[in-house]
């Protein structure tokens, strides 16, 4: 009788746990499918082709292979925004998944509208988004793995051994002609609105691929100069911009000319040159007026390439310019950048070393 009633409450237990597994496996089921559906749609609704849209999709079960079920050792890195897991696709792709932290409407916006500006761009220069996965709450987005990391990472390190000058003047140039691209060549002009060299990923070429789309905005020549909410990061937003918020490919412009003083000086725009909160670019451009750039130089950049940087600075104060009008496009920058590059070889030197991103 005991062992009756035993054997009759283990069932009862095995079969509630049972239940319960079942019925939080069919919960969980419904939430993603309600999550695609709700996600599909707003991508949809930004998407010209939509037949990009479809062959973008990645179902969680794959991500979750990809990534040992989001474990905590692929953990590449996080900021503010979310989390950045490596993966590795069922087809041997490696990859850099990225998943937000928040849910909230602004961030499921951001990563969908970063899907839809990177579907529509192939450059060397820009990072590539290979697609997305709609099940959860916020997308997460799939993007080629880039494994050398940020070059912030790589001019903020202690002690002098950093980049050479020539990658800082190459990758100075590489960034430039991706904004070229991305303001100039589509019908659209897209405006990435957060550049800064935190957002600048170098592969092992160190070739720099431009990333984090989120804030992005595409714009037609008619929209040009429209109001929007403010975006980017103190140190390299456009002040034009943030008094005025129209928005136009000038903005940009400014910021690009911010991580040009960054590669000259080493020194990090976020942080005041002194307690009365005079900007590093505000000391930067007064220096250079007087003539005594040599005092905020990277002893490293004037060692390799005093003369080359001297040009580069000159570029920096065009870009930096409070009034948008005045500062040069990023096609004129590209431009000049060529040229000064070109009077160099290291070109020939970056073959030399056998190293030749795709
Ligand atoms: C995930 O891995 C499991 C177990 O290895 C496998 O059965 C399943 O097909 C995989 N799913 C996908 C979408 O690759
Ligand atoms: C970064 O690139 C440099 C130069 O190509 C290389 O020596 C280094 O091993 C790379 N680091 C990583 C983490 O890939």
């Amino acid at each position: 009788m005991g062992l009756g009633i035993g054997i009759f409450l283990l069932l009862l237990v095995l079969a509630t746990i049972f239940a319960t597994k079942s019925l939080k496996d069919r919960k969980a089921k419904k939430m993603r499918e309600y999550f695609f559906k709700q996600n599909r749609g707003l991508l949809l609704q930004q998407l010209v082709d939509k037949d990009i849209a479809e062959r973008m999709i990645f179902s969680l079960e794959e991500l979750e292979n990809a990534t040992n079920k989001f474990d905590k050792a692929r953990i590449l890195g996080g900021g503010g925004h979310g989390t950045v897991y490596k993966g590795i696709l069922s087809d041997q792709h490696v990859v850099a998944i990225k998943m937000s932290k928040l849910v909230i409407q602004r961030e499921i916006e951001g990563f969908i509208n970063e899907v839809a500006i990177l579907s529509q761009i192939n450059h060397r220069n820009v990072v590539k988004l290979f697609g997305c996965c709609l099940e959860t709450e916020v997308p997460l987005l799939v993007y080629e793995f880039i494994p050398n990391g940020t070059l912030y990472a790589h001019l903020h390190v202690d002690g002098p051994a950093s980049l050479p000058w020539k990658d800082r003047l190459r990758i100075a140039f590489e960034v430039a002609s991706s904004l070229a691209y991305l303001h100039s060549s589509a019908s659209i002009s897209i405006v990435h609105r957060d550049i800064k060299t935190s957002n600048i990923l170098l592969d092992d070429c160190l070739t720099a691929k431009i990333s984090d789309f989120g804030a992005s905005r595409g714009i037609t020549i008619a929209e040009s100069g429209v109001i929007t909410a403010v975006q980017g990061t103190y140190g390299y937003i456009d002040p034009e911009y943030f008094y005025t918020r129209r928005l136009t490919e000038k903005n940009d412009v400014y910021s690009y000319g911010v991580m040009l003083v960054e590669l000259l000086t080493r020194k990090k725009p976020t942080i005041d040159m002194s307690l009365d909160g005079v900007s590093l670019v505000a000391h930067f451009v007064q220096l250079l007026s007087e003539d005594r750039l040599s005092e905020i130089l990277d002893a490293q950049v004037t060692e390799e390439g005093e003369e080359e940087a001297k040009q580069v600075a000159a570029i920096a104060a065009l870009c930096v310019q409070m009034k948008g009008n005045d500062r040069p496009t990023m096609r004129h920058v590209e431009m000049r950048l060529q040229g000064i590059q070109s009077s160099n070889n290291f070109r020939a030197i970056l073959e030399y070393k056998g190293c030749k991103s795709d």
